[in-house]
């Protein structure tokens, strides 16, 4: 995760390129639930800014992508299942591939879930039935990334069962 960037903006084919990807995502039973709002506007994301307790990143980005579920193309298969669990599973699909393939294009990106769901869904005039997931911040780097320590491996792999 990236969270200083350059105030150049990111060029369209590198946009074009991560949306691609992005629209690659899978998603439960094939539905399709995953839409973006590409979001550029100082004013918006300022907004965003300040239901997202305040983080710096969300305001200084170029560029934010927010990754959003439409479970309206869901519910009706899934029910419950979709509303609350598949739509964050396809909506985390879809931004792993955004910060991977942002990374792949020399591009920092930081996810931010941190929010608060009604207040974004307001800022961006959501339907009721789409569900903001995350907001991903991009732009090209203004630092290193930080390598964090990861738990050790043996602790976290399991054989067989728990
Ligand atoms: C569900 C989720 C929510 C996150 N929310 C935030 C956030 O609100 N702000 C932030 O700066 N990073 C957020 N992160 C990024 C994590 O803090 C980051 O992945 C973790 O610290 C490990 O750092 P690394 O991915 O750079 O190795 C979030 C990550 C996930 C998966």
């Amino acid at each position: 995760m990236i969270r200083k960037y350059q105030v150049r903006s990111i060029p369209d084919s590198i946009i074009n390129k991560i949306i691609e990807n992005a629209h690659r995502a899978p998603s439960a039973g094939h539905t399709q639930v995953q839409e973006f709002i590409i979001v550029r506007d100082a004013e918006t994301k300022k907004k965003l800014k300040r239901v997202s307790v305040n983080q710096e990143q969300v305001e200084e980005a170029p560029l934010l992508i927010v990754v959003c579920a439409n479970t309206s193309r869901s519910i009706g298969r899934y029910r419950q299942r979709g509303k609350e669990f598949y739509s964050v599973m396809d909506g985390a699909f879809a931004s792993i591939l955004i910060l991977l393939t942002a990374v792949n294009e020399g591009i920092g990106a930081g996810f931010v879930g941190a929010f608060e769901d009604d207040k974004v869904s307001e800022i961006l005039g959501l339907p009721e039935y789409v569900r903001p997931i995350g907001i991903i911040a991009l732009g090209f780097p203004d630092e290193e990334p930080k390598k964090l320590e990861r738990i050790a491996k043996e602790r976290l792999i399991h054989h067989e069962r728990w």
